[in-house]
């Protein structure tokens, strides 16, 4: 039987993880693929913390270059995380002519174009499923099972963190600081929570699945980010009580020659498939013009699932490796020489439905006053809740929207905070009011 040889660099949660796969579920591995493999080094900084995985002698090593530089491994798992080492060690790697698995998506979403350009120079393949969705095959189903498809949006849950928060805050009214630490004891956040619960991991990732859906060079900076630190415990329950939930969305849709890319926390109708996915679970619905709507489903963060998205790369690998055709899937998913730029639609073009809470004083004329000013910017009102009364102070006031353009809500909000009967920043949150509903799918 041929063995391919394995190095590992990170042994933290998803390093483990990978061990753990690679170690107990060996024999499994080798009746599918017909080829042992050998997990010959993993290299960390910390030789002291016990993971509770039983290694050999010798395999263990403080220094990222013995892997680096060992002619007999030909598979690399970073699991470092970040973009200043991990990019360093990628580019060394590619250049010695290893394939590299990762699930560094702040890296990809950075530096993915030039870490691909030259992994496909080297003819090494880069996998990469698990930086996105955890153990959901995302960029395998995009790239592959989707290949006769020209994607139209792909709307998802792509961060288990905030998934997590927001489903505590939602059904045991966890406060949102203990929610976090839950998630971080869980493994699920990053090592910089910020990441997380600003939007940016999500951003990341839906930068990534966006060049694979497009045949565009990755393009971060220009993806729109709003993460769920603003959420407040009111907003979720006033949205429940009008039948929605608050996710935090990554949203793609196909704009004709520009793209939409944006995350934010959206309010999705109870009835879309994407409000019963809770804790850390991720799940992805992806419109296809052959096949309609089709999810995805699962964990997206923690040790095992992540893991597990890894061992599915490596393995990919050595089957390309054994049948002699490396690189058999372009990384984007496209032909080098079809990847071309798309804008991404700046957010003030984005035309949606709103949720706007308003903390106005209680008397009479400022419910006209507020719709005055929405309908001089073209906004049209769906509904208007006021909650509660209070003679002496402000109350909330909750307006849904028609379909607007954002540019006027915005203009129309900044003139509305300027009214004197007004408190504080009205709170905005969009609603996505497509999707794949619970009832189609039964
Ligand atoms: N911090 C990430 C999350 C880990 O919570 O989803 C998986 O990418």
């Amino acid at each position: 039987m041929k063995t391919i040889n394995i190095g590992i660099i990170g042994y933290g949660t998803v390093g483990t993880g990978v061990t753990k796969i690679l170690l107990e579920n060996r024999h499994l591995i080798e009746k599918k693929t017909g080829t042992r493999l050998h997990l010959k080094y993993i290299a960390d900084i910390d030789l002291v913390t016990d993971r509770k995985v039983k290694l050999e002698e010798g395999v263990l090593i403080g220094n990222a270059d013995t892997i680096l530089n060992d002619p007999e491994i030909h598979i690399i798992v970073e699991t470092v995380g970040g973009d200043t080492f991990a990019k360093d060690l990628l580019l060394k790697a590619i250049e010695k002519g290893k394939h590299i698995v990762t699930a560094n998506k702040a890296l990809l979403a950075k530096h993915g174009d030039l870490i691909f350009e030259n992994a496909l120079k080297k003819n090494v393949t880069i996998g990469f499923e698990a930086s996105v969705g955890g153990c959901m095959p995302v960029i395998k189903t995009l790239r592959e099972s989707l290949v006769g498809n020209a994607i139209n949006a792909m709307l998802g849950i792509l961060n288990g963190t905030c998934n997590y928060i927001l489903s505590k805050i939602s059904c045991d009214k966890t406060p949102f600081a203990a929610a976090l630490k839950e998630a971080q004891m869980n493994g699920y956040a990053e090592a910089d929570p910020t990441f997380d619960i600003e939007g940016i991991d999500t951003a990341h990732k839906l930068a990534i699945l966006v060049s694979i859906a497009y045949g565009a060079p990755i393009n971060f900076k220009d993806i729109y980010v709003e993460g769920i630190s603003k959420i407040s415990p009111l907003d979720i329950e006033i949205a429940e009580q009008f039948g929605y939930r608050i996710k935090l969305l990554a949203i793609s849709k196909w704009r004709e020659e520009m793209i939409e890319a944006r995350v934010h926390p959206t309010m999705i109708p109870m009835s879309n498939l994407l409000s019963g996915v809770n804790g850390s679970l991720n799940a992805i619905e992806i419109q296809g013009n052959a096949v309609g709507s089709m999810a995805l489903y699962g964990h997206g963060a923690g040790m095992m699932p992540t893991a597990s998205a890894i061992i599915s790369d490596i393995t990919d690998i050595v089957r390309d490796m054994v049948s002699g055709a490396a690189a058999r899937v372009p990384a984007l998913g496209f032909q080098r020489e079809h990847i071309r730029p798309i804008p991404i639609m700046p957010i003030s073009d984005i035309d949606t439905f709103y949720y706007i809470r308003f903390s106005a004083i209680d008397k009479p004329g400022v419910l006209s006053s507020i719709s005055g000013i929405l309908g001089n910017h073209n906004i049209s009102i769906r509904s208007v809740h006021q909650k509660g009364q209070n003679q002496k102070g402000a109350v909330p006031i909750v307006m849904m929207t028609y379909m607007a353009r954002e540019s006027n809500i915005q203009a129309a909000l900044s003139e509305i905070s300027d009214l004197h009967i007004i408190e504080g920043e009205p709170v905005l949150i969009r609603v996505e009011e497509s999707g794949p509903s619970k009832s189609a799918l039964s």
